[in-house]
């Protein structure tokens, strides 16, 4: 979705939201912009379509972005209205007596049409089709002399989800940002404050921060108390938060845990690679301290309080959107098989509306890597409302879902920048083998059993490190085939989700139409597509199933198919059905833990079909990170 950047303090603010915005970028790329404050006191808007570089060259051109010690900025993924400079943010009102107030948002603004008929009824006339402008001009609207007054006026007016900054001309050095079901970070430095999206746009300013909460406000100012006069100082600072109906919360303040160096490219040239390469830091990093291999122990402290009702519970509830979706399916598998209690994986988006039946003692598991994803956090909320007790699968700390639950297990994969998900779905996947295990000891169980596996997960990151060694063994195979449009992942059991998720990731980076399936449901209509050389992948690893998987080869291949094949190591009668440049070998797991390996040559495959195709890797198109509306 988009991404927010504003600052107040003591630097000059034009490269700081720059920065923060590049850092922002893969939220949401189809245009961006930025107001400033300069020395006149009036704001500066400056609006660009494309990538922040465009917008970057448009300040740097204009004098007035060397002044100035508050902005805010965005960078926009396109709801409502094309992208076009007209449609991009900052958006501006023009109050009763002349002022210009600014705003950048994130979310959409439901009741924004009825809202425009009262405000054009009012004399103010629309320049974009955006909601934002909407609110923008309904803040103007309601100003009389005070910027946080006139913002909690306004969202009580208005239905739908909204992070937004707003700022206005003159001299009050004050930022206003408030929240309601889109994140929005507030990051407390010496005598200066920077607010975002998410905090890789503010750790490189400090470590404190707290996250609004729905329908909160903060009030942010910092500046020289008589900046207008000239004298500089001397300096103040304050921050108050409020409800929008002004009732005055104490947020509390915490260290954030994330380091610059984690959130940089580190010499790989995308996110995307450099995120798929530390998959086995990631994946030591998600079982540190949580598997004792001397008692067979798996220690899960998120859960620690829940445990008697997750062991009683009578069906397990997962779900989430996209790739959190196809680690949820996985999920429900191992729920099944390990822990022997029924469990069905759902999209949140289906969920929420088909009036779902909650049984008493079920579990509802929300599957994210961001935490914000609107759909999920919906039918967390419907699940909750119908009395499951809720548990959350979450990558970002101290994102919405891991508050919105009642317990949780983090990915601790790190911060994943690259729109396409790898390490945090091979985390997720982790986690749920993990939670799966868990209850698994619990009630059925052998101690040998778990020993077994927990000795299997433990070799897991070793085991990733040398599946990424045939990088440049997938990229050649890639090259014979990057130029077919229509490709077919084909797997079973375990490899199913895996085979969906192979499919989802090339389509996404790539933009090569894939479907993903069931091997067997390929016989059911799918067949009729393929032609010769049409790439179909099999995810064909030793297994209870892997004599049904050579028979779908053999279809596919009596028709003239490209096979490819994902294949555990040592097995050379697969050697009949694929030529050696286009297998990829994973080490022999047992089934359960076989997406752990399996997807990794599936992320590089897409990975390497993307950069062949030329495609910008990082930023795909239509695509934003984190989808945080319905
Ligand atoms: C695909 C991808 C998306 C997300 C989905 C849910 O690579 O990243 O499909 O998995 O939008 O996002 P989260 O996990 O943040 O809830």
């Amino acid at each position: 979705m988009c991404g927010i950047v504003a600052y107040v303090g003591n630097r000059a603010v034009t490269p700081l939201l720059i920065e923060g915005l590049k850092r922002l970028e893969y939220r949401g790329y189809d245009s961006a912009g930025i107001a400033v404050r300069g020395n006149s006191g009036e704001l500066s808007v400056t609006r660009a379509v494309g990538r922040v570089s465009n917008l970057e060259l448009l300040v740097e051109e204009d004098a007035q972005y060397d002044e100035g010690f508050i902005g805010i900025a965005h960078t926009r993924w396109a709801t409502h209205g094309e992208p076009s400079v007209d449609n991009a943010h900052p958006h501006v009102g023009l109050t009763k007596d002349g002022h210009t107030v600014a705003v950048v948002h994130n979310g959409i603004i439901e009741n924004y049409s009825s809202l425009r008929t009262y405000l054009e009824g009012k004399g103010h006339t629309f320049y974009s089709q955006t909601d934002t402008e909407v609110l923008a001009k309904l803040i103007a609207e309601l100003y009389v002399d005070d910027l946080e007054t006139a913002v909690q006026k306004a969202l009580q007016e208005v239905s739908g989800a909204y992070a937004i900054a707003v700022m206005i001309d003159g001299w009050p050095h004050t930022l206003v940002c408030a929240r309601k079901g889109s994140p929005l970070i507030v990051g407390v430095a010496d005598h200066a404050y920077v607010v975002a999206s998410d905090a890789s746009a503010i750790v490189s300013h400090t470590t404190q921060v707290f996250a609004l909460e729905d329908y909160q406000v903060v009030k942010l100012s910092a500046g020289p108390v008589d900046e207008k006069n000239g004298t500089g100082e001397p300096w103040s600072s304050e921050l108050r938060t409020t409800t929008i109906d002004n009732v005055v919360v104490d947020p509390e303040i915490t260290e954030l845990e994330m380091d610059l160096e984690q959130i940089e490219l580190g010499g790989y040239s995308h996110y995307m690679l450099k995120e798929i390469m530390e998959q086995p830091e990631a994946v030591r990093d998600c079982l540190r301290g949580r598997v004792d291999l001397r008692d067979s122990k798996i220690i899960l402290g998120g859960i620690q309080d829940f445990k008697r009702q997750m062991v009683r519970a009578k069906r397990f509830i997962l779900t989430g959107q996209g790739t959190a979706y196809h680690a949820g399916l996985i999920g429900e598998y191992l729920f099944e098989d390990l822990a022997r209690v029924p469990a069905r994986c759902e999209y949140a988006s289906e969920f929420r509306y088909r009036n779902p039946i909650i049984e008493d003692d079920t579990i509802v598991v929300a599957v994210s890597q961001s935490g914000e994803t609107a759909d999920t956090l919906a039918a967390l909320a419907e699940a909750k409302d119908r009395g499951a007790l809720s548990i959350g699968v979450v990558n970002a700390v101290g994102s919405t879902i891991s508050r919105e639950t009642d317990a949780g297990v983090y990915l601790r994969v790190g911060p994943e920048i690259g729109v396409a998900s790898t390490k945090a779905f091979v985390g997720q996947v982790m986690v749920l083998t993990l939670l799966s295990l868990y209850l698994g000891k619990r009630k059925h169980m052998s101690n040998e059993r778990v020993d077994h596996y927990l000795k299997q997960l433990s070799q897991i990151p070793d085991q990733i490190e040398k599946v990424l060694k045939q990088t440049d063994h997938i990229k050649n195979c890639v090259k014979q085939v990057a130029d077919r449009d229509n490709w077919l992942f084909l797997g079973r059991g375990y490899n199913y989700p895996v085979a969906i998720e192979g499919a989802l990731k090339l389509k996404e980076i790539s933009y090569i139409h894939a479907e993903g399936m069931p091997a067997a449901e390929m016989k059911h209509g799918p067949i009729a597509l393929i032609d010769e050389g049409m790439p179909v992948v099999f995810v064909a690893t030793q297994g209870t199933q892997y004599e049904k998987v050579i028979s779908n080869i053999e279809e596919v291949r009596a028709r003239g198919g490209k096979i490819i094949a994902v294949a555990t190591e040592g097995d050379t009668h697969i050697h009949k059905y694929a030529s050696e440049d286009c297998i990829f070998y994973v080490p022999d797991v047992m089934e359960a833990l076989q997406p752990l390996l399996t997807s990794v040559p599936l992320q590089l495959l897409a990975y390497h079909a993307a950069v062949e195709r030329g495609h910008d890797v990082d930023k795909p198109r239509n695509l934003a990170k984190s989808v945080t509306v319905e």
